[in-house]
């Protein structure tokens, strides 16, 4: 175990050639001009603000300081210790997209930090933090200069409060992680179906409810409001309507396209469950709400949601449908259109936040004929919509590409670009799109687990937002991210703790590490294959099962087949026998070392999963590592020594892949379903 462990921390610096000039700063800053000497932490550094305006400045500085003080011990303050000085032009606001340019310059001598206004000073001391490196020996910011600012204004991260309650806590440890990482908009989604997460006072039943399992008091909403802000952070409320509105329903019955009366939803899906848009009474509620609401939220901004709503509710409904009848709403083959019907809601959804002095945002399913220029769109069906949006003089943002719930990798989620060099826009209409969300929906995430379902890979979509365009190298990526991860521990997040203390449950005293290798081996089923696999979930559903302790991604096997892959591709590896080098022999010690491990796993496990009832539907998933290991053994050994693999042998590995790639538990072995098709192919 040892060696594995020593091999797996030499790993990343001895395998792969990476572009070291980005050293551990994610997201990356526009310009870096490394030095040769270091700033060493002798003394906590004496923080100097040339003004002092700003509150969230020093504050920010002082947590800085605390947080190094953590990690490096807290040494006697000293009268000669180098400063942290900090010079901003104004402060900033957040709700203006004041800048966040900054210049920051480590020496030896002390930190000097420089920009516009204090939201810069913020992100710069963000970077500070990153730069915090140690030696073995001592700890140290290395010397560098760095002008940096964002591509995009708008870089958010969408939390889901509504499928599963998240706690003040939890708001707050990600507005941490965030803060880290340079986004800059929490997108808090307060109302769905299975959920009203928001104390009203105009119409307490809402939260009394809708919210009977959860939900924030204004105070606490103004608190979470205080916190955002003291960390350079917006916060854009999401009220969806008309869709996703059960919550809403069962508090007030009135509101309903249909004489059922609803309970506040438990069941998982798109339920196409509306509130009422032929009613005035609907549109007064909707009134008061929102004249509540958009003083308790002081952002220029307030999302509509608008999103997944088929207008069966309103089609079947023969008042509603007459309705539609007698406003023109009818398609060319003469059958009512729930668009036209959406969009005269819509227009007066725009009305109303419009005479709150709100910009509305709605997801793209809003954008239609008619619909006023200043109604901002999210795209989360597809580029496409987000390109419409702008072309139809929309301002717009992208969250395709963005949802992190659905389980894929970072590199996944790193690569979609809102404005590629090839979008199809003019510069005018370019301008209009402000930049993207990274989206984290909670069906199958609770308070406890929800971090390690945002993080690191949020950080990944942090970067693509915040980074020069051409900052798209994946290794280095991931290289960072791993730092990053270790960053938000230091921060409070919950991402490794979490999942660790699930385990640590589901062993019940036996021995916790081979159910970690387990766990680090598995993945989630991807996207939202997990509501169709035999197991019937609800809000009630506990997810605290092996696959919600398993990573989003396996990084054991991301670093297994990154490994294996730069070893293959060494010219002609896969024909004759694999090159000789001191780096692919400690590639090949590594990735043997690795499999054996896996493969020895199953008999040091398999006792623990037949003793405990929620582990058993695992144990296939434990075989299968043993199977996938031990073929992949013998494909390694048949590399090394450049013997051609037969036919049959190839074909009946194949069959063992597949095989493995069955999911159980509504989890997967990431070893399997990562394997390459060309691994088991003839050369
Ligand atoms: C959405 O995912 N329905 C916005």
């Amino acid at each position: 175990m040892l060696r594995l462990l020593f091999l797996l921390l030499a790993l990343p610096l001895a395998v792969f050639a990476q572009p070291t000039n980005t050293r551990s700063l994610l997201p990356v800053p526009s310009q870096v001009n490394w030095g040769k000497s270091r700033l060493y932490w002798k003394a906590p550094l004496q923080l100097r603000l040339e003004r002092d305006d700003d509150p969230a400045v020093r504050a920010a500085a002082e947590r800085l300081l605390a947080n190094l003080g953590r990690q490096a011990g807290r040494p006697q303050a000293s009268a000669k210790a180098p400063q942290l000085q900090i010079r901003y032009g104004q402060p900033g606001r957040m709700e203006n997209f004041d800048e966040e340019r900054y210049t920051l310059r480590v020496l030896p001598a002390g930190v000097t930090i420089d920009a516009p206004t204090s939201l810069g000073a913020l992100r710069a001391l963000a970077t500070l933090q990153q730069l915090f490196t140690a030696d073995g020996k001592d700890f140290y910011f290395p010397e560098v200069e760095i002008q940096d600012q964002p591509r995009f204004v708008w870089r958010g991260l969408l939390i889901d409060a509504a499928r599963h309650f998240m706690p003040v806590s939890v708001i707050k440890r990600n507005l941490d992680g965030m803060a880290a990482v340079k986004l800059n908009v929490l997108h808090w989604h307060l109302a769905d179906d299975q959920g009203f997460r928001v104390e009203s006072k105009v119409l307490p039943k809402l939260h009394q409810v809708g919210g009977a399992k959860g939900y924030y008091t204004q105070e606490q909403v103004r608190e979470v409001l205080a916190y955002a802000q003291a960390r350079g952070i917006r916060v854009v409320p999401e009220f969806d309507v008309p869709g996703h509105t059960t919550a809403w329903i069962a508090a007030y019955p009135e509101l309903a396209s249909n004489d059922s009366t609803y309970g506040v939803a438990t069941r998982w899906g798109v339920l196409n469950i509306a509130v009422d848009p032929t009613q005035e009474t609907t549109y007064q509620l909707l009134d008061k709400l929102f004249g509540e609401m958009t003083t308790l939220f002081p952002d220029p901004y307030f999302h509509i949601g608008g999103d997944e709503n088929d207008g069966r509710q309103w089609r079947r409904n023969p008042r509603i449908a007459q309705y539609m009848r007698d406003n023109g709403m009818v398609k060319r083959d003469g059958t009512v259109d729930k668009h036209a019907l959406q969009t005269q809601f819509n227009r007066r959804m725009l009305t109303i936040v419009s005479k709150y002095q709100k910009k509305m945002v709605g997801w793209d399913e809003i954008l239609g004929p008619g619909l006023p220029k200043d109604a901002v769109i999210q795209s989360w069906r597809g580029k496409k919509g987000l390109y419409e949006a702008a072309k139809a003089g929309h301002t717009t943002l992208l969250s395709n590409g963005y949802y992190i719930d659905l389980n894929l990798t970072a590199a996944s989620h790193y690569a979609p670009d809102p404005l590629p060099a090839d979008a199809p826009l003019t510069d005018e209409e370019k301008k209009r799109i402000l930049g993207g969300e990274a989206a984290m929906w909670a069906e199958f995430a609770d308070s406890v687990i929800v971090d390690s379902r945002i993080w690191p890979r949020a950080a990944a979509v942090a970067e693509r937002l915040w980074s020069p365009a051409a900052v798209t190298n994946v290794d280095d990526m991931y290289r960072r991210l791993a730092l990053v991860s270790a960053e938000l521990e230091t921060l409070g997040l919950q991402h490794r703790r979490a999942p660790h203390q699930l385990l640590t449950m589901m062993a019940a005293g036996q021995k916790l590490e081979p159910l970690q290798t387990l766990a680090g081996a598995i993945e989630p089923v991807k996207e939202y294959k997990r509501h169709f696999q035999g197991m019937k979930y609800t809000t009630e559903t506990p997810l605290n099962r092996l696959v919600d302790a398993a990573p989003a991604e396996s990084e054991a096997v991301r670093v297994f087949y990154t490994t294996l892959d730069s070893l293959l591709r060494a010219p002609r590896a896969k024909v004759t026998e694999l090159p000789r080098t001191p780096a692919t022999r400690r590639q090949l010690a590594y990735l043997r070392a690795q499999l054996k491990d896996w493969q020895q796993n199953d008999a040091r496990v398999q006792p623990l999963l037949q003793l405990n009832p929620a582990l058993r539907e695992y144990a296939p998933l434990s075989t299968q590592l043993t199977v996938v290991s031990t073929l992949l053994l013998q494909r390694l050994e048949q590399l090394e020594k450049g013997q051609a693999a037969s036919a049959a042998w190839l074909a009946t590995a194949q069959q063992q892949v597949d095989a493995a790639k069955k999911p159980a538990g509504q989890a997967e072995l990431a070893l399997a379903t990562k394997l390459s098709k060309d691994l088991l192919a003839q050369p």
